[in-house]
């Protein structure tokens, strides 16, 4: 399956993905590599092995709207059969929604934890048990249907920093399975529940 990766950070989850798929059997091709942001780190992981990158950044456009179309227009140009967010740090839009299955992975058991300091907010909330999750995106914020969770455990004297490595640890093996189950089988979707055949 052709699969293009958005990132907007260091790309650790991009570069399991790009590791996974130097074996043939694993049956996902990345071809290439979005970012809302030039400089991420993620995207030299790319050039270095040759695949396309682009740039998508929201202040370029007049809107929210307008961007979302161009970053589908983008996306649409290397014709993915799926589109993985790893890191991805913006809210998708219709455009890209209504052309792509997207998914998503998220450093939290969700539906606790959702946005961008999932990490640091269940690590003051107390709780004594987090994970990550793999799923579908739609146009809510970390809403869309369930793929895959892990958990992870806190532990004494966790920072966001050492939880959210110890977190990745186990995120980077789950995307990189959830990513390859749906490149080799695709899934279907009835209430919520997402199955691969
Ligand atoms: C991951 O934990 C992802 O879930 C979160 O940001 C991190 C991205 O890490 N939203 P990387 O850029 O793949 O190393």
């Amino acid at each position: 399956a052709r699969v293009v990766v958005l990132v907007s950070g260091t790309g650790s989850n991009l570069q399991a993905l790009i590791d996974a798929a130097t074996d043939p059997a694993y049956g996902v091709q990345v071809v290439a590599v979005g970012a809302d942001r030039h400089g991420a780190r993620a995207l030299e992981r790319a050039v270095r092995h040759g695949i396309p990158t682009f740039v998508c950044r929201v202040p370029d456009h007049r809107d929210r709207q307008a961007w979302d179309a161009a970053l589908a227009e983008q996306i649409g140009a290397h014709t993915p059969d799926l589109v993985v967010s790893a890191g991805f740090m913006k809210i998708l839009g219709e455009a890209v929604l209504s052309a792509h299955t997207v998914v998503n992975t998220h450093p939290a058991l969700l539906p606790a934890f959702p946005g961008a300091h999932a990490v640091a907010d269940a690590l003051a909330y107390g709780v004594r048990v987090t994970g990550c999750t793999a799923h579908l995106v739609d146009s809510g914020v970390d809403t869309g249907p369930i793929l895959e969770q892990v958990a992870v455990p806190v532990e004494d004297g966790d920072t966001p920093e050492s939880l959210h490595e110890r977190i990745k640890t186990v995120e980077r093996s789950m995307l990189v399975d959830v990513v390859g189950r749906l490149a080799r089988h695709g899934h279907t979707l009835t209430d919520r529940k997402v199955t691969i055949p």
